[in-house]
């Protein structure tokens, strides 16, 4: 006989159950509250693109792309995937939409989940969660012609950008949040592509002290190599060429006006000459935000500039910078490194009405449409109980008051509230019982 296996949620997949959702509830409203304050909308993109899309956009050779998408053949037999990250989703949007016609720049953040098949472990997972923001403006057809003010101009929002996730993360008193910031130029040959020649020679002649996924990065993403955190690739790294170096004079003037700009919000930034990032579009500034308690997985938020990426979907003259956080590192950030407890979230005031009889259930059950209409948390058993084992089930729930109601008090019109911490009790009329808790929820 087949034996009947338990379910169980996919692997790197899991389910997030009260009481830490009260947590995640905070963060999103936190998110929604500070981005607002910058002008940021919500966008709500689909789950699922055509695979193509992501492949154009992130780049067929990097990791997300070549490894680790959801794909299918859908049964029009058009490929599909799930999306491993949204950027490419709001630039097809900016584009079906016509946005270029809205006001710009147009400013837009999105909450959701994200899937890439990676190996599962602490921090990362095959289902996982971004908080994200993207700034995208139409390039100006005369911008060329004020070159050095469009680059005043995009790194004063690269600026602010950065700092409203350093913001929001210090609303949520994020622990030992640190900013890593570099510029990796743009693709001319005076700029980046003449660094990447330079960074793949050097690469070349240090081959086969690599190890195989480095000595693979050299010829189809060299860049890649500088993320390497294989111990014996360090002091190789440590000799190659340096991109600061290579800069054309206008991605250096970007870079340096981007520091200054970040100095004028008061935002301390640290650069590291290897932080490339893992997709393709990037250009000029690119950013990570790191945290406490998250071991080898611990980049809360990696964002960039990517001027040209909406043209690349076939959208017009476009320029975005933007960021995404990685909720569940967030989460657990707060949980591991501060001992934040869920309850932090500020529970309703509640309320367990115990009940005996035909006329108290009546009378129940219109209070409890009163209290929740005030917002307060009412438990109403579904059948009558004892009152002993009302209490002991509300105090079980963690309820802050238990409401008495038999026949008798119901026809005396004297209701008895009992507060669970101290078993303290009072009495009261309907109306003043009403006053009393509204006015404790206040
Ligand atoms: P990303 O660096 O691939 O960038 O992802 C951003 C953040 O998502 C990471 O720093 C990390 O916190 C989280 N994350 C990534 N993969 C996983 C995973 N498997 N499990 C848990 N968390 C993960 C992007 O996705 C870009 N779209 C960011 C961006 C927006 N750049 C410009 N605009």
């Amino acid at each position: 006989m087949a034996s009947k296996s338990k379910f169980q949620a996919i692997r790197g997949t899991r389910d997030l159950l009260p009481p830490e959702t009260a947590l995640w509830d905070r963060i999103e409203r936190t998110a929604r509250e500070v981005f607002a304050t910058f002008g940021f909308g919500e966008i709500r993109p689909p789950v699922l693109e055509t695979t193509e899309l992501f492949a154009r956009a992130v780049g067929g050779d990097t990791d997300i792309v070549s490894k680790e998408m959801y794909t299918f053949e859908d049964r029009d037999e058009s490929s599909t995937s799930l999306r491993p990250e949204a950027t490419a989703s709001v630039c097809r949007a900016y584009i079906e939409h016509n946005m270029q016609q809205l006001p710009q720049p147009v400013k837009l953040y999105y909450l959701g989940p994200m899937f890439r098949r990676e190996r599962p472990q602490k921090g990362r997972y095959r289902q996982f969660y971004q908080i994200g923001a993207e700034v995208l403006e139409n390039v100006r057809r005369d911008a060329a012609k004020d070159a050095a003010k469009e680059l005043a101009k995009d790194s004063a929002v690269d600026a602010e950008v950065i700092e409203m996730v350093m913001t929001y993360f210090d609303r949520l008193q994020l622990p030992g949040a640190q900013l890593d910031i570099n510029s990796i130029g743009h693709n001319a040959d005076n700029c980046r592509r003449g660094y990447v020649a330079r960074l793949k020679s050097a690469l070349e002649k240090a081959k086969d002290t690599l190890g195989a996924d480095s000595q693979r990065r050299i010829e189809a993403n060299p860049l890649r190599v500088l993320d390497s955190k294989l111990e014996h690739e360090q002091p190789i790294i440590e000799t190659l060429p340096r991109i600061a170096d290579h800069l054309c004079d206008d991605c250096k003037a970007h870079y340096a006006a981007l520091k200054h700009q970040l100095q004028l919000r008061g935002v301390l930034y640290k650069e590291n000459w290897r932080l490339v990032r893992g997709l393709d579009y990037y250009m000029r500034t690119t950013f990570e935000i790191t945290a406490a308690g998250l071991g080898s997985q611990n980049a809360v938020c990696g964002g960039g500039r990517y001027d040209g990426l909406v043209e690349l979907l076939g959208g017009p003259p476009t320029s975005g910078i933007g960021f995404a956080i990685g909720e569940d590192r967030l989460i657990l950030s707060l949980l591991e490194a501060k001992n934040q407890s869920t309850s932090a979230t500020g529970p309703l005031l509640s309320v367990y009405i115990a009940w005996m009889g035909e006329h108290a259930r009546v009378t129940a059950i219109r209070a409890a449409r009163t209290l929740r209409a005030a917002g307060i948390s009412v438990e109403l058993p579904p059948v009558e109980q004892k009152f002993g084992k009302a209490l002991e089930r509300a105090s079980k729930l963690n309820s802050r008051y238990a409401l008495l109601l038999g026949d008798n008090e119901v026809a005396e019109g004297s209701w008895t509230l009992k507060t669970l911490a101290d078993g303290s009790q009072q009495k009261f009329t309907e109306p003043e019982l009403f006053d009393f808790l509204k006015h404790r929820h206040a």
